[in-house]
């Protein structure tokens, strides 16, 4: 027997001034996008942003349902989008933030494990890890340089299906 180990880490910035150029604008541009978010029923509303490799700026937000499962999170709606309107653009970032009606979200949140499996997809197409920044309503930033193998160290690759 032996032990498969993988590290994962992320860096803290413990505000926006500390975040260089490129990161501060994308997290204000997911910010923008909290503002288009449909979420009469969680009341948690997320705005994503995605940097693609030719400049261009995607914004999402989470699209809720009655029908729950209808519903979908920002990051989905983000590289949906971006996989619809740019096909074969490479997306190199990711920024993330969210604000909730009835209390502060002073956390980064995590993407939940289907955007991280539909984000992985879009990584592996491209061979390039998506630069991910993530922050509450306010405070700390959280910075994965390593894209989604830092949330999911071990996943399903297209490799596992001969592709
Ligand atoms: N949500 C996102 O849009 N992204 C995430 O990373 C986590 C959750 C949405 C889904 C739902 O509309 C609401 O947040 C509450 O789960």
């Amino acid at each position: 027997m032996e032990m498969i180990r993988k590290e994962s880490s992320l860096l803290k910035y413990n505000d926006e001034s500390e975040l260089n150029d490129s990161d501060r604008q994308l997290l204000l541009a997911a910010k923008e996008a909290v503002g288009t978010s449909y979420a009469p029923y969680s009341k948690f509303h997320v705005g994503c942003a995605l940097l693609l490799e030719n400049g261009v700026v995607i914004k999402g937000s989470n699209q809720e349902n009655i029908a729950f499962p209808s519903g979908l999170c920002a990051e989905r709606v983000a590289v949906f989008q971006a996989g619809a309107n740019y096909p074969g653009v490479a997306v190199v970032a990711m920024a993330v933030t969210v604000k909730a009606d009835d209390h502060v979200v002073a956390e980064p949140i995590m993407s939940c494990g289907a955007c991280l499996q539909s984000l992985s997809e879009f990584e592996m197409k491209s061979g390039i890890r998506m630069r991910t920044i993530l922050q509450g309503e306010k405070g700390a930033i959280y910075v994965a340089e390593k894209g989604t193998e830092t949330f999911m160290p071990f996943q399903f690759e297209t490799k596992a299906l001969g592709k």
